[in-house]
């Protein structure tokens, strides 16, 4: 039996972590999660321990704080029945667009000291192969479509900027020194949750984004959807003029991330992949999918756009296709019925008592 490969997941309680360390438990390896829980619950870890009937090492940890962080890596310097670490999949940060324009120092603090941090804890180590959270938000307002990863980056708010920074810092480093494997996953729009029901996304107060926030008023804790501008009409656009976005299911780009790790250990260098599914749905027609799938109406209302929104945004996930052998498999459909099923099962999230 090939012996299991170890990785340290960072922000792995969170939505995207949580079920990322679902699939790397179900493909062999053995997980390492760093969270501070400042946007999630440890109950997520437990739910996925129970899915993959398998164990998780959690350390409630903030990835700035290098002590604690070192002596995590310390503790799996390879020894006898250990294995060390082989990579980190850095999920940790802050990530509300909104928020980041109010508390951009907190942003600037979480995303990029937290990430000099864990960099430097890797590199004092040895461990050098990173799987890095990107965004569609650093090709900002793109003029044309379908969006691949040579476009030209811009961003228009402090979270934004993060990732960019980030991208950058990790370009430099890699310029500086070849032997770091990183691979940049920039992710459009994620959804949905993992088949079981069991975890899912759990915002803290009222959603930001629209799939659980349509997966709120269908469970009846929000009366009605803002649908944040009709009057979208370009080229790239459905009829009905409601903002597009690349919507994709949050375990197919969990198995992204399992797909991107081999390649870093094939020394890949740097690497820079669209995780995408290549279409392009609207707000409306989501909207209409929800509804399908949960049997509810959705009641909305058509408000102003929200500043700072662009019409329309979708990839071109053929490098990825090409370069990892990955695509997204799941439906709209699936989507919204995975997304439900999560909601109806834990209409209050990760809290006990449902
Ligand atoms: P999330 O908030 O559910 O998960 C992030 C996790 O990081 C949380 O569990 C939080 O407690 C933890 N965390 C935050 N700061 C930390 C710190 N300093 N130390 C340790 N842990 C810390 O968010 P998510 O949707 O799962 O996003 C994961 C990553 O993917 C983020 O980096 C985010 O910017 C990026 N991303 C998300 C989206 C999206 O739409 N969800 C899109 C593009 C990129
Ligand atoms: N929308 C509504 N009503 C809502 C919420 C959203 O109509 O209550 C609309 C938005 O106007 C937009 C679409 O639904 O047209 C999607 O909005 P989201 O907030 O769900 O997602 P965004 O595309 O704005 O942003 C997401 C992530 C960002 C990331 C960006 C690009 O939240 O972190 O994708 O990848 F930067």
């Amino acid at each position: 039996m090939r012996e299991s490969i170890k990785v340290v997941v960072t922000g792995g309680a969170g939505y995207i972590g949580s079920h990322t360390c679902l699939e790397l438990l179900k493909e062999g390896y053995e997980v390492v999660v760093v969270d501070n829980l400042a946007n999630s619950s440890s109950e997520s870890i437990k739910r996925v321990q129970e899915i993959a009937n398998k164990k998780i090492e959690f350390h409630q940890v903030d990835v700035r704080d290098r002590e604690k962080l070192s002596a995590i890596f310390n503790e799996h310097k390879k020894g006898e029945n250990k294995s060390s670490i082989k990579g980190v999949i850095h999920f940790a940060g802050l990530k509300a667009v909104g928020e980041s324009v109010r508390i951009p120092l907190d942003y600037y603090s979480n995303n990029i000291t937290g990430t000099l941090s864990l960099l430097e804890v890797m590199k004092s180590h040895g461990v050098k192969n990173l799987v890095f959270s990107s965004s569609a938000t650093v090709y900002g307002e793109p003029k044309t479509l379908p969006i691949k990863e040579d476009f030209p980056l811009s961003v228009t708010n402090p979270y934004g900027r993060t990732k960019l920074m980030i991208e950058e810092i990790l370009k430099d480093l890699h310029a500086s020194d070849p032997s770091w494997n990183i691979a940049l996953l920039r992710y459009f729009n994620p959804v949905g949750a993992d088949r079981s029901g069991k975890i899912g996304e759990d915002p803290f107060g009222i959603p930001n984004n629209l799939f659980p926030y349509i997966a709120q008023v269908a469970v009846g804790r929000l009366p009605f959807l803002n649908i944040f501008g009709d009057d979208y009409h370009t080229k790239y656009n459905t009829k009905d003029g409601t903002g597009v976005r690349d919507f994709i299911h949050v375990s197919d780009l969990a198995l992204g991330h399992i797909k991107a790790l081999p390649k870093l250990f094939t020394n890949s260098g740097l690497v820079i992949y669209n995780l995408g599914t290549g279409k392009g749905s609207s707000v409306m027609e989501l909207l209409r999918a929800f509804e399908a799938a949960s049997g509810r109406k959705i009641p909305f209302k058509i408000a102003p756009r929200r500043a700072g929104d662009i019409a329309a945004c979708y990839a071109d996930p053929s490098k990825a296709q090409k370069e990892l052998n990955w695509i997204a498999t799941r439906t709209i459909e699936d989507m919204c019925r995975d997304t439900w099923n999560w909601q109806k099962n834990n209409p209050n999230g990760f809290k006990k008592g449902d």
